[in-house]
């Protein structure tokens, strides 16, 4: 856990963030269960970095960013944003907080209210916040249309005149307009093609230096996160399976999962390119409602003992900014697929 490490600069510290949601089991006597979407999860973000998590779809990303901006109710767990008690806050400390976490979504078109001209769009939570004298707001709105690339007069244009690049860079202004300390980007490039991808994301980096942002940046593609990240998250079924820098997660990937997934990613560097053989992984994960007692990926790692279907691996630290979940691991700190 990042969190024991006592730092200062720490924006956000997470601290076993679980979520669970009910569910209905089938049949005449079927009781309630719960799936556990986020289960037990610990990690934080310094000022001005960026911690990306990845994991494919249904391995509780958004989840947990939605659990992290109260979004949706934390069964258990400890969220601390800077000075706050982040979900023990109510009323006024509340709001005060709650504009310094702001979100930017993956499909712009969906998250932005298509009735309203992109001015308004930008300038609602403004508004709701009450954000400073509303005679000084339409000058911060200007302000924020020109910070992200668009033209003054695009202010008086509905959703659906844009295109998908510029609709994402209307989300993302209207993230930036509280002066939230902490974005939470989820998938912000996924629905983009790749060329807008690069100038979405560096838009993103830009703002990042100019504003002293931190990011929560949620991907399922490592591909995206490498140029963007300090750190990285690996999910698999609600659980960090690998947590590091991003140094050490792409040169020295530990947990078998976190490998296939490097594995699929194009690498620009022939050299590299060449070193890597692209790993399947085999089946789907296992039912979520009833997660078997071992390592959750037993059923599809190429390098499962008998051990891992037995006992669930912990999160354990194999470097100095190096943590896996691997009971093939050990402080060598070597991949069980070399
Ligand atoms: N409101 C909800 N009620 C019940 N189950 C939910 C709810 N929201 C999410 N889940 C379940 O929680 C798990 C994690 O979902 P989540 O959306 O967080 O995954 P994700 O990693 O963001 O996936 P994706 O890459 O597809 O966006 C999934 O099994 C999902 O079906
Ligand atoms: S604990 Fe076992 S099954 Fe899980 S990733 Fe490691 S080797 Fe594979
Ligand atoms: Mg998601």
């Amino acid at each position: 856990m990042v969190g024991e490490i006592e730092n200062n600069d720490e924006l956000l510290n997470v601290e076993n963030l679980t979520v669970r949601f009910p569910v209905k089991r089938g049949g005449l006597f079927g009781g309630k269960s719960y799936l556990y979407a986020v289960d037990d999860i610990s990690f934080s973000i310094k000022r001005g970095e960026t911690l990306a998590i990845v994991g494919e779809s249904g391995s509780g990303k958004t989840t947990a960013a939605l659990a992290v901006a109260r979004l949706v109710k934390a069964f258990k767990g400890k969220v601390q944003l800077g000075e706050f008690d982040f979900l023990n806050l109510q009323d006024e400390e509340l709001r005060k907080a709650r504009a310094k976490v702001q979100f930017i979504f993956q499909d712009p078109y969906a998250s932005l209210n298509p009735r309203l001209r992109a001015e308004a769009i930008v300038r609602e939570p403004l508004d709701s916040l009450e954000a400073g004298l509303p005679s000084g707001r339409q000058g911060r709105v200007d302000q924020l249309f020109k910070s992200v690339g668009l033209r003054p007069e695009q202010q008086r244009l509905f959703p659906h005149q844009f295109s998908g690049g510029q609709r994402q860079r209307i989300g993302i202004a209207r993230a930036l307009s509280t002066q939230p300390e902490l974005i939470i980007c989820d998938e912000p490039v996924s629905a983009l093609d790749v060329a807008v991808q690069a100038q979405i994301l560096n838009l993103l980096r830009r703002l990042q230096k100019e504003m002293d942002l931190t990011y929560l940046f949620i991907s399922h593609d490592l591909g995206v996160v490498q140029h963007m990240c300090d750190s990285v998250a690996v999910m698999y079924m609600g659980k960090i399976v690998e947590h590091a820098d991003r140094k050490s997660l792409f040169n020295n990937p530990l947990h078998p999962y976190t490998s296939a997934l490097l594995s699929a990613v194009p690498s620009v560097d022939k050299k590299r390119r060449e070193a890597t053989k692209r790993i399947l992984i085999p089946g789907d994960p296992p039912d979520p409602i009833d997660p078997p007692k071992g390592c959750r990926f037993a059923n599809r790692c190429p390098v499962a003992q008998k051990i891992c279907n037995e006992k669930e691996p912990p999160l354990q630290s194999v470097g100095v900014d190096h943590k896996v979940a691997c009971h093939l691991v050990d402080e060598r700190a070597k991949s069980p697929l070399a």
